[in-house]
């Protein structure tokens, strides 16, 4: 499915550098559960998706680097001891911030150019930004092999998005994008950098994608200062992260914390909770128990963490009210993008037909459904 894309890319780089380029593919991610934990050092639940990043590389001769991003018709040149974050928004910052942070790791990467293109919806809470950044350090790692491990990679990645692009992420979306294991989910333990995969076939159900086809601003400055909110409480705690407090310990400093971050950091505690429950009901195929999970993290994310907004809340709703969704929440950091739902087989075109109504009723705009396969994580194109 993604050999159209794939080629398209390969064409273009070699009508624009006249010379056969290697292809990285690079997978974008969906989270079933476990939300804004990975940055408490929590358990995540995510999986590569049949979407993503194709980019195309080469060294180059000319004395310059060049990146096209093909999306946005949009190209840059660049020398790599001049690089510096541009203004927030920037493409460019992806391709930069790898550049830098593998340069700080003291590898020698030469001029090269890239071409790169997506079919990951952006603002989706997709991670087309950590299929990005893997697709380059993948790439480079090849190109002037550097000898990067891939859980190298995926810090390297990580850093990239810290200091170029600006958000202060955790390692759920770069791990799955580099990771992913074809047919399964991951229960990622944040703290360890260990996975175990789990088979996603449910007998009775599927994961089905709803983008809200919104992305509120200021959602970035909302990441970060949820991070330090509860790295703050993770201090007064005297824990290094808050996946190492318990409800009580957390009730013990109630005072001290104001209500807003109180119940940021329970939710935190309890959707890392959920995250393990959500694995055991798995592995029981225990899907209502699964499903309840799944709402109840809704219901922390837009109530207690309050990273949610009233498209996704109406989805989530309306999910709930079609007798045949057994969970349904928003899904990555918030603020727009996709539900994500488990909805039971061949109900998928009707709740499709009847959600896209009344939510164009509701907001005068479309929102759009997606069937994902999940897939394997960044590799080479053979
Ligand atoms: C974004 C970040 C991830 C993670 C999610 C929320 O996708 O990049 O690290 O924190 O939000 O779970």
């Amino acid at each position: 499915m993604n050999t159209k894309l794939i080629n398209e890319v390969k064409e273009f780089y070699i009508t624009e550098f006249n010379t056969k380029p290697f292809l990285i593919f690079s997978p974008g991610r969906i989270n079933i559960i476990g939300e804004h934990t990975d940055y408490n050092d929590g358990f995540v639940f995510p999986a590569a998706i049949d979407k993503g990043i194709a980019a195309a590389f080469q060294k180059s001769n000319s004395g310059i680097s060049t990146a096209y991003a093909l999306d946005m018709n949009s190209k840059v040149e660049f020398k790599l001891d001049e690089l510096k974050p541009l203004k927030e928004g920037s493409w460019e910052n992806y391709v930069f911030g790898v550049i830098a942070e593998i340069k700080n790791r003291n590898k020698v990467v030469d001029n090269f150019n890239i071409v790169f293109k997506g079919n990951i919806p952006s603002g989706a809470g997709m991670s087309s930004s950590a299929a990005l950044e893997n697709s380059i350090v993948f790439g480079l790692n090849e190109l002037f092999d550097l000898g990067f491990t891939k859980e190298e990679m995926i810090f390297i990645s990580q850093k990239a998005e810290h200091n170029y692009v600006g958000v202060n992420c955790g390692i759920m979306d770069q791990y799955a994008s580099m990771f992913g294991v074809k047919d399964h989910a991951l229960l990622l333990d944040c703290r360890t950098i260990k996975a175990k995969p789990f088979k996603i076939e449910f007998k009775n159900h599927e994961l089905l994608l709803i983008n809200t086809n919104v992305k509120h601003s200021l959602s970035d400055s909302a990441y970060n200062d949820r991070r330090s909110a509860c790295e703050n409480i993770a201090k007064i705690l005297h824990v290094s992260a808050l996946r190492d407090a318990t409800e009580d310990d957390l009730e013990s400093i109630k005072d001290e914390v104001t209500p807003a971050n109180y119940q940021k950091a329970l939710y935190v505690i309890q959707e890392n909770a959920r995250a393990k429950k959500a694995s055991k009901a798995m592995e029981q195929n225990d899907i209502e128990k699964l499903g309840d999970l799944i709402y109840c993290s809704h219901k922390g994310l837009s109530e207690q963490y309050k990273v949610s907004c009233d498209e996704l809340d109406f989805l989530v709703e309306k999910a709930k009210e079609s007798g045949y969704v057994i969970g349904a929440r928003m899904m990555g950091g918030g603020f727009g993008g996709c539900t994500i739902n488990l909805i039971e087989k061949g109900k998928a075109e009707m709740f499709e037909a009847s959600v896209s109504k009344a939510y164009k009723e509701k907001f005068n705009k479309d929102c759009s459904v997606y069937f994902v396969k999940l897939a394997d994580g960044t590799h080479l194109v053979k």
